[in-house]
């Protein structure tokens, strides 16, 4: 056998071997009465959007793709749902005080505003989850309504309101 040939024998080999490694893909069962949806005043609209564009790597429901079963992308993918797990999980919502909620919508303001959420890797696979420009806007709309009133942009949102006053 040529030495190309070996190596690309070895490469299959690997690519077959990686898929039996395990991949933790467990969620803590849903409790609808913590999530969000049922916590906080969210519009059917919204919904729709976190569910499309967030709740996979920001929930405990995530919906796998067939390409996330294969390695190693599959790692990659798991990552990214525990990292974003971690940082904020809509389904665990009631749990988080006040204070910590007001935050991560804060945040999501942030994020999605300056385009950075959801990932972009994630949005060139799941065409669902790409936000256009009246969707963004939707979306970062609620999410400063939910971050309270307090802060700099708070203020402007006050200003811009009074002037319908
Ligand atoms: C493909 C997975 C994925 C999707 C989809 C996704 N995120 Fe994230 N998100 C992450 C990861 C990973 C992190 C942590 C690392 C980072 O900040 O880049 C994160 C971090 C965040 C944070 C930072 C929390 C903090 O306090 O620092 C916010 C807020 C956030 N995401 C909001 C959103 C919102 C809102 C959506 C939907 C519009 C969304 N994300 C969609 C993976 C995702």
């Amino acid at each position: 056998m040529s030495t190309r040939r070996k190596i690309l024998l070895f490469l299959l080999v690997a690519v077959v071997v990686i898929q039996f490694i395990p991949v933790d893909r467990s969620a803590a069962p849903v409790q609808i009465n913590d999530d969000i949806r049922s916590v906080a005043n969210v519009p059917a609209e919204v919904s729709v959007l976190l569910e499309q564009a967030c709740y996979d790597c920001h929930s405990n429901e995530t919906n796998y793709p067939w390409y996330s079963r294969i390695a190693p992308v599959s790692w990659m993918l798991q990552n990214h749902i525990k990292e974003g797990r971690e940082e904020m999980n809509f389904s665990v919502w009631a749990s988080y005080p006040e204070k910590k909620q007001r935050h991560k919508m804060d945040e999501s303001y942030e994020l999605v505003g300056e385009g950075e959420m959801p990932l972009k890797g994630y949005t060139l696979m799941h065409a669902h989850a790409r936000l256009s420009d009246a969707q963004r806007k939707t979306l970062t709309d609620w999410f400063m309504s939910q971050a309270g009133k307090s802060g700099e942009r708070m203020n402007e949102a006050h200003e811009e309101h009074s002037e319908h006053d």
